[in-house]
């Protein structure tokens, strides 16, 4: 079975790659350079090309703060850019599998958001993502919309790597204690992407299980890491984002992830191991 992945010099194609070639699948790892999924003429070329059984579509613009003033490379990319892929791999009736995000929910829930729950974004980037979603259902029988949410890995700039770097570095860490989400580590959505292959198509959400607010996430991180900083709660608002970001975004996975504390365990142990 030959899969193409776009987006595989990102944070989660750099783990899920390997995870698929351990599993026996032949990997067609995709970057920007070799494949901008904004340009449709090289979009057809390639998948003509390269015939891939399925499509795995990681690549996005990840910049939620930036979208606020890049509204159009936003849409270009998460929407306009998924509408390609979407549209020849329905043509041809290849499965997608299409990575999301919680911000297409507007946080306004107090229980865990799920699958068939009413999407409202409220930031650019989440509406751009919620375009690709609708390109995706336009124009494809065989997909898989596979929501996650507050992910982190090896490979990228991430909130747990921040944190790390801010402790490390004796720096004050403020985190807000309102903001509340289901934390992900890329090698985890990477096991699960493949699980949902033997699932019906439609639309999942792939999380870590449970649910933490940013604030007693960092002192989870600090606490399994036995690095102590100053931590100090304070609100969303304080941060003066240019993004205004989803309060609760905790999503069901209806167990199709272990819990985010169970994940965090595992990724810290491993990046000690190789700090040594
Ligand atoms: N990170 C999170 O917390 C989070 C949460 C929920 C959902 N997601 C979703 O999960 C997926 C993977 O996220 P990630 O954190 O791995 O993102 P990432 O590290 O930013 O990787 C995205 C990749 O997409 C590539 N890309 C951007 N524009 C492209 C284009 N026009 N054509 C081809 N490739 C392009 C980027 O290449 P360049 O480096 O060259 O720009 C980058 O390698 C995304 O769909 C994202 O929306 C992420």
């Amino acid at each position: 079975m030959k899969v193409l992945v776009t987006g595989a010099k990102g944070m989660l194609g750099q783990d899920l790659c390997p995870v698929l070639e351990d599993k026996g699948y032949e990997v067609i790892e995709t970057g920007r350079a070799d494949l901008d999924v904004t340009n449709s003429e090289q979009v057809n070329a390639y998948l003509d090309k390269t015939l891939p059984d399925f499509v795995i579509h990681c690549a996005a613009y990840t910049a939620v703060d930036k979208a606020e003033e890049e509204q159009n490379k936003a849409a270009l990319v998460n929407a306009y850019g998924t509408e390609n892929i979407a549209k020849y791999c329905g043509k041809y009736e290849i499965p997608l599998i299409y990575i999301s995000t919680d911000y297409v929910f507007d946080g306004k829930k107090k229980t865990p958001y799920e699958p068939d729950d009413k999407t409202n974004p409220i930031n650019t980037y989440g509406l751009s993502k919620l375009k690709g979603e609708e390109a995706v259902k336009k124009y494809c029988q065989k997909f898989y919309i596979v929501r996650t949410s507050w992910l982190y890995g090896h490979y990228g700039d991430n909130f747990v790597e921040k944190i790390l770097t801010a402790a490390k570095n004796n720096k004050r860490i403020k985190a807000a204690d309102d903001q509340i989400g289901s934390p992900t580590w890329t090698m985890d959505l990477a096991e699960g992407i493949l699980k949902l292959l033997d699932k019906p198509y439609g639309i999942y959400h792939v999380c870590g299980g449970g649910e933490v607010s940013r604030y007693e996430f960092v002192n989870e991180i600090l606490k399994q890491s036995a690095i102590t900083a100053d931590v100090e709660p304070c609100k969303t608002k304080d941060f003066h984002s240019l993004a205004q970001r989803p309060l609760y975004s905790a999503m069901n996975n209806a167990r199709i992830l272990r819990n985010w504390k169970s994940a965090l365990k595992d990724y810290l142990e491993l990046r000690m191991g190789e700090e040594l």
